[in-house]
C-alpha cells in the first residue's frame, strides 16, 4: 500500500501479519525488554520489514538500534522510516546517495480520538479540513492531516535532531493525493522549508509518506 505513494528510488517492505520474535537480533532485545506483547510484536515486525527492505538494497542483515528520541539508526549509507498500526507494519528505505530523508506513517482509517484535532491543527488547518469535508465527506481528512504531521516529524528529526511541535509545521492537503508541509521554524540542516508528500486510503488504513530526493527531479527545476 505505502509503496504506491513513494517514488521508485525508495524501497518498501510491508506486511499485514506479524513475524516470529526470533527474527530479532540479540542487540535489539534490550530495546523492548520491558514492553508489553502488542509493542513487542509491532517492534519485531517493523524491524523485520526494515531488514527486508534493506536487503533489497544489498545491505546484509544486522541490528537496527534506537537513536535519539526513538529514531531508528539506519546502516551507514542508508536512510529510512518505519511505521506500524493495528494490522499493518511497513518500512521504507533508500540509499543516502538517492535520498535525503524519508518519513512514513500509517493509521487506521477511522476518526481521530476526541480532542486530538484541536491539539495538532491550527485554526487555518481546521478550516481547510472543513472545506475538504464539504467536497468529500467520506475521507477522514483530520486523520490524514495528523498522519501527514507524523510523517513530517519522522522526516525532519533524522536531519535536525530536534523535536518538532504540531504547531511548527503547517500542512496543506490536496484532495488529489498530495500534501505540502511548510515548516514554520527554520533549521539549516533541513535545507528546505517545504516538504511534499502523498497520502492514500486503502484496505481500512490510511497512510502518508514523504521522500526528499537528493537531486531535484527535472520537472521540479525552475528555469
Ligand atoms: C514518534 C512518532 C512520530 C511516532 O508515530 P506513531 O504514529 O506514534 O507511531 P508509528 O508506528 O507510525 O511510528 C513509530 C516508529 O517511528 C519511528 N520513530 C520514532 N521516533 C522517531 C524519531 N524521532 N524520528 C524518526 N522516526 C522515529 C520508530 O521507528 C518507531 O517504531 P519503532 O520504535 O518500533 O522503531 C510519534 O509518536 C510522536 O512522537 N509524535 C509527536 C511529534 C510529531 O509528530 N510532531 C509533528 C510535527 S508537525
Amino acid at each position: 500500500m505505502i509503496g504506491d505513494i513513494l517514488p521508485p528510488w525508495v524501497t518498501v517492505a510491508e506486511t499485514f501479519d506479524d513475524v516470529p520474535e526470533d527474527t530479532l537480533f540479540p542487540e535489539e532485545e534490550p530495546l523492548i525488554a520491558r514492553a508489553v506483547e502488542k509493542r513487542r510484536r509491532e517492534f519485531v515486525t517493523g524491524r523485520h520489514c526494515a531488514r527486508t527492505a534493506l536487503a533489497r538494497l544489498g545491505v546484509p542483515p544486522g541490528p537496527i538500534l534506537r537513536g535519539d528520541r526513538g529514531a531508528p539508526q539506519w546502516p551507514s549509507g542508508t536512510i529510512g522510516s518505519i511505521t506500524h498500526c493495528s494490522g499493518y507494519r511497513a518500512a521504507a528505505v533508500a540509499t543516502s546517495a538517492s535520498g535525503i530523508t524519508i518519513g512514513i506513517d500509517a493509521e487506521p482509517d477511522g476518526p481521530l480520538p476526541d480532542g486530538v484535532l484541536a491539539t495538532v491543527a491550527s485554526p487555518e488547518e481546521i478550516a481547510a479540513l472543513g472545506r475538504l469535508r464539504d467536497e468529500n465527506p467520506r475521507v477522514r481528512w483530520d486523520r490524514i492531516l495528523f498522519s501527514a504531521k507524523e510523517s513530517v516529524y519522522k522526516a525532519w528529526f533524522p536531519l535536525t535532531g530536534r523535536w518538532l511541535d504540531f504547531t511548527e509545521a503547517s500542512v496543506d492537503i490536496d484532495p488529489a493525493g498530495d500534501f505540502t508541509a511548510t515548516m514554520l521554524i527554520s533549521d539549516p540542516r533541513m535545507g528546505t522549508d517545504r516538504l511534499t508528500g502523498r497520502w492514500i486510503v486503502a484496505v481500512g488504513l490510511l497512510a502518508t509518506a514523504i521522500a526528499l530526493p537528493r537531486a531535484v527531479p527535472e520537472r521540479h527545476r525552475t528555469a
